[in-house]
């Protein structure tokens, strides 16, 4: 289905009318481990995605499916509890509806964060990476369609799409923490089957650091409304092939688990730095 712009304004009113006038500065899109993020803000304000007229709902086990609007690290924000995925069957334009929406609320940064296996090999599980760009490729899009001018234009410059500017915050936050962090690339695909050793090899000739199954869809409609972009990858696992051993979801979500805590203060931090 293609939206239009009054069906993403049609959501963000009726959001609107619920948040007395709050304005959310930067819009949350959280993977696994960090959806609690949402559960401590001041002044929560819940809207759930099914009362949101045009909302799609995440169906992922584990995860909920509403906004949370309130302040983390002194801004406002807005965390989405529950985002989509497309290969839980939604098209690439529904899993960034709510992104969209979030810039007609006012939002002009977007903080993104994702699992993911590692293809350096020099990267270890447990490790952070500030994405600095991504690889997709024959992948769906949500570009794709009539153009809606009012979030920005046909063509869409890629040149620029993760903030120098945050990841130079995000740096130093991290070196304040003691944090070990590396900066590269992502390369995106819709999974859900994790990705064969030889795809993981190839993948890292054309220059992937780590490999992920979310977060491309979300940046490119955020950089196609003029939002500025702070992305951040936990390595869970080693990607297919690099260690001689299946890769599991409980690995996965064990290595999400146990880098919550330094994860979650790097964002607290950087939003309390983020001008
Ligand atoms: N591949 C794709 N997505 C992932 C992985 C992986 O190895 N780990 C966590 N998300």
């Amino acid at each position: 289905m293609q939206f239009s712009f009054q069906d993403y304004q049609q959501s963000a009113d009726f959001i609107k009318a619920k948040l007395k006038g709050f304005q959310p500065e930067a819009l949350l899109v959280l993977g696994s481990g960090l959806g609690f993020l949402g559960d401590v803000l001041e002044n929560p304000i819940v809207v759930p995605y099914g009362e949101i007229p045009n909302f799609k709902v995440s169906t992922a086990p584990g995860h909920k499916g509403q906004f949370v609007f309130g302040l983390l690290g002194g801004k406002n924000v807005v965390v989405m509890q529950g985002r989509m995925h497309i290969y839980e069957g939604y098209s690439a334009e529904d899993v960034v509806y709510p992104v969209r929406v979030c810039r007609l609320l006012g939002a002009t940064t977007m903080i993104v964060t994702n699992a993911c296996g590692g293809v350096n090999e020099a990267y270890e599980v447990g490790e952070l990476m500030l994405i600095t760009d991504f690889i997709k490729t024959a992948q769906p899009n949500p570009l794709i369609g009539p153009n809606i001018p009012e979030f920005g234009p046909r063509f869409c410059d890629m040149s620029y799409t993760f903030s120098k500017a945050y990841r130079g915050l995000a740096k130093e936050v991290a070196s304040e923490m003691g944090l070990n962090i590396h900066e590269g690339v992502y390369y995106y695909t819709t999974g859900p089957q994790y990705e064969t050793p030889a795809e993981i090899r190839a993948f890292r000739i054309l220059g992937a650091d780590v490999v992920g199954m979310s977060t491309v869809p979300e940046s490119l409609a955020a950089n196609h409304a003029g939002m500025k972009i702070l992305g951040i990858s936990l390595v869970t696992n080693m990607a297919a092939g690099i260690l001689d051993q299946p890769l599991t979801e409980k690995e996965v979500l064990d290595a999400a688990e146990a880098a919550k805590e330094p994860f979650s203060q790097l964002i607290i931090r950087f939003l309390e730095k983020m001008e």
